[in-house]
C-alpha cells in the first residue's frame, strides 16, 4: 500500500472505516507506526533491583527492560544473538548478574554485551566473532529515554527525538510526578489488563470523548445516585467510590466547559479548567507538604491543574488524580489490550493510593461497573463498521478549517478536534519512513 493511498483514507474531519478493520493495514501499523513513534516500555519502579526485568512486546518486537548494575535502566531486544531465543520469558522476573539464553547458554551483561559463548573456539576463522558487539550482543531500539522515570522507547532510528516527540506533553507526566512531595511515583498493586476485541484507536479517540459518559455511563451514575440520596446531608462527605462514579453523571455542558488542548503529534489535555476528578476531598496537610516541596505557586498549580485525561500518544493515558495511567496494547486490527496501573505516591498519605486503586477498580478493571459499557460498544463498532452505505466515521464536532495551521490549541471538552488530532499523527508517522 503506497503514501497516498494511505492518506486518502484520513480526512481533515473524518477518517475511514480500514483504519479500524484491516489487518493489512494494521501490518503496516506495526512495520512502520508503531516504529516510528516513542511508546511506553513501563515505570523505573516496576525494576527497582539490579537484575530485575519487565518483558513487553512492543509492535509485534520483543522488549526487555532491566536493571544495570550501574543502576540505569536499560531496554534492549529480548532475543539472542545467537538463534532469536528470547532470553527472559515471565512478564516480569529476576535475571541474576546475566542472561543466560535457555537454548545453547550464550550469556549476556546487564547492558545486553556478550559475556560468554560455550565452545568459543568453535567461531574462530568463521567470520563471526560473537564478542562483537554487533554481532553477538542483544540489540538496542532505536531509541531509549527515561524522563521522570517513565521509560520509552522507538524502534527506528530516525524521526523526532524524545524530546522534540513529545514536548509540551511531557509537563502532563510532570504534574503526576509533582504530587509526590519527594518527586518520586511507585508502581504498586498489580496491573488490571482487559482484552478488548476493537481496534486500538476506537480507544485513544474515546479517551478524549466527552459527550459519551451522560448516556454510555448512565445506569452506573444513576444506581450509585440511588444508593447515595438520602443516606446522608447533601454536603456530607462521600464514600469514595460514590465521590469517584457520580461525576460520570454530569450534564454536557460540564464537559463542555472543563476544556481540552491539543499538540502536535497527537498529544493532548483533556480537562484544562477542572474534570470529574476535581472536586476531590482536599486534604490539606498533604497540601502543605506539597507547598513545603515546591513552593506556593507551583503546589498551586499542581493541584488546580487535575485533567481528566493527557494522552502521550499513543500508547500512554495518564490522570494527574488519581495516580493512575493507562497504556494501549495493541494486538491485531480488531484485539487491544489495555494495561491500568496504580501509583504509590511517595511522601504522600495513603489515600492517594487509595484513590488511584478504588479507581482503577471502579473505571478500568473487566470488572468494573464502568468500563464495560464502553466495552460492549467498542466491541460493537468492531462489527457494525462493516455494515455498507458509510464507509467513513465522522470527526466533525467543532471542526473548522483554520485548525489545520495551528498544532497547539485550545478548544471546549466537547470538541473532537482532540480525536482528528490523533488521526493526524497518524498519517504522518505511518508515512513518515515509507519510500513513495
Ligand atoms: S539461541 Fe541462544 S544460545 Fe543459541
Ligand atoms: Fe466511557
Amino acid at each position: 500500500m503506497r503514501r497516498a493511498a494511505i492518506a486518502a483514507l484520513v480526512e481533515d474531519e473524518r477518517v475511514h472505516r480500514d483504519l479500524y478493520l484491516s489487518e493489512p493495514l494494521f501490518a503496516l501499523e506495526q512495520k512502520h507506526f508503531f516504529a516510528n513513534t516513542w511508546n511506553y516500555v513501563g515505570h523505573t519502579s516496576q525494576v527497582p533491583n539490579a537484575g530485575d526485568y519487565v518483558t513487553i512486546d512492543l509492535a509485534g518486537r520483543p522488549l526487555v527492560m532491566v536493571r544495570h548494575d550501574d543502576g540505569s535502566v536499560r531496554v534492549l531486544y529480548n532475543r539472542c544473538a545467537h538463534k532469536g531465543t528470547p532470553l527472559v520469558t515471565e512478564k516480569s522476573g529476576n535475571t541474576g548478574r546475566f542472561f543466560r539464553c535457555p537454548y545453547h547458554a550464550w550469556t549476556y551483561r546487564l547492558d545486553g554485551t556478550l559475556r560468554a559463548v560455550p565452545l568459543a573456539a568453535g567461531y574462530d576463522g568463521t567470520g563471526f566473532d560473537p564478542v562483537d558487539a554487533a554481532q553477538g550482543g542483544m540489540q538496542a531500539p532505536g531509541g531509549v529515554a527515561v524522563h521522570r522515570d517513565f521509560v520509552f522507547a522507538k524502534i527506528n532510528p530516525g524521526g523526532p527525538d524524545f524530546a522534540s516527540y513529545f514536548g509540551a506533553a511531557l509537563a502532563s507526566i510532570d504534574n503526576l510526578v509533582d504530587r509526590s512531595p519527594l518527586g518520586r511515583l511507585r508502581i504498586e498493586g498489580g496491573c488490571l489488563r482487559t482484552l478488548i476485541r476493537c481496534n486500538w484507536k476506537t480507544y485513544l479517540e474515546n479517551i478524549n470523548d466527552t459527550v459519551h459518559p451522560l448516556s454510555t455511563h448512565e445506569s452506573a451514575t444513576s444506581a450509585a445516585g440511588t444508593v447515595w440520596q438520602g443516606r446522608a446531608a447533601a454536603d456530607a462527605p462521600k464514600p469514595m467510590a460514590i465521590e469517584q462514579i457520580l461525576p460520570f453523571g454530569s450534564g454536557h455542558d460540564f464537559f463542555d466547559r472543563m476544556g481540552g488542548r491539543i499538540l502536535p503529534n497527537g498529544h493532548s489535555v483533556l480537562g484544562t479548567a477542572f474534570s470529574i476528578h476535581s472536586g476531590y476531598a482536599a486534604l490539606p496537610e498533604y497540601e502543605e507538604a506539597l507547598r513545603a516541596a515546591h513552593g506556593v505557586e507551583r503546589a498551586k498549580e499542581i493541584l488546580q491543574h487535575s485533567p481528566q485525561n493527557a494522552i502521550c500518544y499513543p500508547s500512554l493515558a495518564l490522570k494527574g488524580s488519581p495516580q493512575t495511567i493507562r497504556v494501549i496494547r495493541p494486538l491485531a486490527a480488531d484485539r487491544t489490550v489495555i494495561e491500568a496501573w496504580s501509583f504509590r505516591v511517595e511522601g504522600a498519605p495513603d489515600l492517594l493510593f487509595e484513590r488511584s486503586v478504588t479507581y482503577n477498580r471502579l473505571a478500568f478493571s473487566p470488572m468494573s461497573v464502568v468500563a464495560h459499557d464502553d466495552v460492549h460498544l467498542f466491541q460493537g463498532i468492531q462489527k457494525g463498521l462493516r455494515a455498507e452505505g458509510n464507509e467513513w466515521i465522522s470527526l466533525h464536532r467543532g471542526f473548522s478549517a483554520g485548525e489545520l495551521a495551528t498544532p497547539s490549541r485550545d478548544v471546549n471538552g466537547t470538541n473532537e478536534m482532540l480525536m482528528r488530532n490523533q488521526f493526524r499523527a497518524w498519517l504522518k508517522f505511518m508515512t513518515l519512513d515509507m519510500v513513495d
